[in-house]
C-alpha cells in the first residue's frame, strides 16, 4: 500500500504522520499517535463513539480517510483538557451530573456537545438532543447527558 504524508493540526499542535493511503483517521489517532480517548464501536459511521472535531465540526473518524485531514485542524477529547490538567467545563459537567456510566460513548457525546456550545452557548433541550443524536448510549437513558450539556452551557456562559 502506498504511503502518504499527512500534515495537520492536532489539538493545537502541528503533526506530521506517514500512513498507508487507506488508513482511517481513528486508526491514525489511536494506533499511530497513541490518543486512545477516541473510541471505536461500529466502525461504520453509526454509533458516534469515534467523534472528533474537524475544523470545529463533529465527524465520525472511523469513516474518514486520514489523508483528508491534511492542512486542517482536528480536536480530540484529549485536546479539551487544559495544559495544567484542568478539565473543560463540559467534562466537569458530565462528572458533576453523573452522566457517565461505562464511559464508552462519553468522548463522542462531549465532542458533539463542544461543537454545539462553541456555536450556541444557549441551546434549548431540543437542540441538545439533536446535537447528540448521532451518538448511541446503551447505559444512561440520555437524561443525565442532556442535563450535563445544559449545565456546561451555563458554566460556559458565566465564564464569558
Ligand atoms: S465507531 Fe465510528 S461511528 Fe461507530
Ligand atoms: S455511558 Fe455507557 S454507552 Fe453511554
Amino acid at each position: 500500500m502506498k504511503k502518504m504524508e499527512v500534515l495537520f493540526k492536532l489539538n493545537g499542535r502541528d503533526v506530521r504522520a506517514e500512513v498507508p493511503s487507506d488508513t482511517l483517521l481513528v486508526d491514525l489517532l489511536r494506533d499511530t499517535l497513541g490518543l486512545k480517548g477516541t473510541k471505536t464501536g461500529c466502525r461504520e459511521g453509526e454509533c458516534g463513539a469515534c467523534t472528533v472535531l474537524l475544523d470545529g465540526n463533529p465527524v465520525n473518524s472511523c469513516i474518514l480517510p486520514a489523508f483528508k485531514v491534511a492542512g486542517r485542524s482536528v480536536i480530540t477529547i484529549e485536546g479539551l483538557t487544559k495544559e495544567d490538567g484542568r478539565l473543560d467545563p463540559i467534562q466537569e459537567a458530565f462528572i458533576h451530573e453523573g452522566a457517565v456510566q461505562c464511559g464508552f460513548c462519553t468522548p463522542g457525546m462531549i465532542m458533539n456537545a463542544k461543537a454545539l456550545l462553541d456555536k450556541d452557548p444557549h441551546p434549548d433541550e431540543a437542540k441538545i438532543r439533536e446535537a447528540i443524536s448521532g451518538v448511541q448510549c446503551r447505559c444512561t437513558g440520555y437524561r443525565k447527558i442532556v442535563q450535563a450539556v445544559k449545565t456546561a452551557g451555563e458554566a460556559t456562559r458565566s465564564a464569558r
